[in-house]
């Protein structure tokens, strides 16, 4: 049901990031929505005209230490758009003051709070005594998680690559078309996937004019895909092998999942017919005819994902390819699109489905 008390005071931590700044000029165009306190670290003092100063609006506001009670006066919901092991110093105390919470880092997507200290714990040495709230929080990927959304106080959006690749698998092993042993992701992204902190290997000297792959043996989001993908699907324990790509360009993400069918008389028209009645009910996401392929550039700016479906019948294998913004569908238009259904709003209030083009 929507709230009598509108529009909902949204509070943005990070405001001063990537993921900080879509999620602010999101809201800034969300009838519902409205950004009321900013918060941040190095650019604490800072007015939202100085971190924007090439959008026409924005709110009148300055980035302040996100301190909980001042978060708690001015809001009554909260984006952390923060470096992983940051969100779970803050979230505990915003949630004891009632706050609703949607979270972008990687901190609650672990149900276990074991798990994520075997993948991120070496990120800002954070000790944490936060396993009850690991356990409650609930995985913010709508299309197979809406009802859990819908009533959650703390929102884990997924990372950029699990979203595209969980979208292109889950259909397939949620009905047993695909099995579960064997199965790869091969993806590319741009370089604002690594945030806007300046780091050597995002120089465009480094960056441009290359496609390097990183993070081949075990990649962060490797065990985040491996854990959500069996729980959602209810599947048996996967063991994935994910390879990512850096790319030269800016925004962006392709997700291309390769699996051995476990009727390799399953066609292609099959299986997208299949992908479309998954996807039927679910706005952002669009699957395209068998033999179009989606481009990056179909997607830019937008929050929509862009799937195909291929099969092979010379080797028996299924493709799914998965087409997003890695900054929208993979970050802020996925916390915008989970705020709405905290709300009771359509899911895609506010947000963009068609791409400047080209
Ligand atoms: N980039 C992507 O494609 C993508 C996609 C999905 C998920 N994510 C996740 O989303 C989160 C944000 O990513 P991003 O790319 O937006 O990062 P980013 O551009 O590097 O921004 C990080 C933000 O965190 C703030 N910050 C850092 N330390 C802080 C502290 N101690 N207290 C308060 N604020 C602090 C910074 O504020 P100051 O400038 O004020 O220091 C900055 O606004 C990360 O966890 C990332 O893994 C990113």
């Amino acid at each position: 049901m929507v709230s009598a008390l509108l529009p909902h005071r949204v509070a943005v931590i990070g405001a001063s990031g990537y993921g900080g700044l879509q999620t602010v000029r999101l809201i800034q165009s969300h009838s519902q929505l409205r950004v009321t306190f900013l918060g941040g670290h190095g650019s604490v003092g800072s007015h939202w005209r100085e971190l924007a100063p090439f959008l026409e609006t924005g709110p009148d506001l300055r980035v302040a230490r996100p301190d909980p009670d001042a978060i708690a006066a001015a809001a009554d919901l909260v984006v952390l758009s923060l470096p992983n092991g940051r969100a779970s110093t803050l979230a505990p105390a915003l949630l004891e003051r009632g706050l609703r919470v949607v979270d972008l880092s990687a901190d609650y997507r672990f149900a276990q709070l074991e798990d994520w200290r075997q993948v991120y714990g070496s990120h800002g040495a954070v000790e944490r005594a936060d396993a009850g709230l690991c356990a409650e929080a609930v995985y913010g990927l709508p299309e197979f998680n809406r009802p859990a959304i819908t009533t959650a106080r703390l929102v884990a959006c997924p990372g950029c690559f699990p979203t595209a690749s969980l979208l292109a698998l889950l259909p397939l092993l949620k009905e047993g078309l695909v099995l579960p042993e064997g199965i790869v992701i091969d993806a590319k992204t741009g370089t604002s996937g690594g945030g806007r902190e300046a780091r050597q290997h995002l120089l465009l000297a480094e960056a441009g004019e290359a496609v390097v792959p990183y993070g081949v043996e075990g990649h962060r989001h490797t065990r985040e895909m491996e854990i959500q993908a069996a729980t959602l699907a209810r599947s048996r324990p996967l063991r994935l092998q994910f390879t990512p790509h850096l790319l030269p360009m800016v925004r962006g993400l392709l997700a291309t999942v390769y699996g051995q069918l476990s009727a390799s008389d399953c066609s292609a028209a099959q299986l997208a017919s299949h992908f479309r009645d998954t996807y039927r009910d679910h706005p952002c996401v669009d699957v395209l005819p068998v033999g179009v392929y989606p481009s990056t550039k179909w997607v830019r700016q937008t929050n929509r994902a862009l799937l195909s479906v291929a099969a092979n019948p010379h080797t028996g294998q299924v493709i799914v390819m998965a087409a997003l913004d890695n900054l929208l569908k993979g970050q802020a238009g996925q916390a915008v699109q989970c705020l709405n259904i905290m709300l009771g709003l359509p899911d895609p209030m506010g947000l963009p489905l068609d791409p400047f083009y080209p």
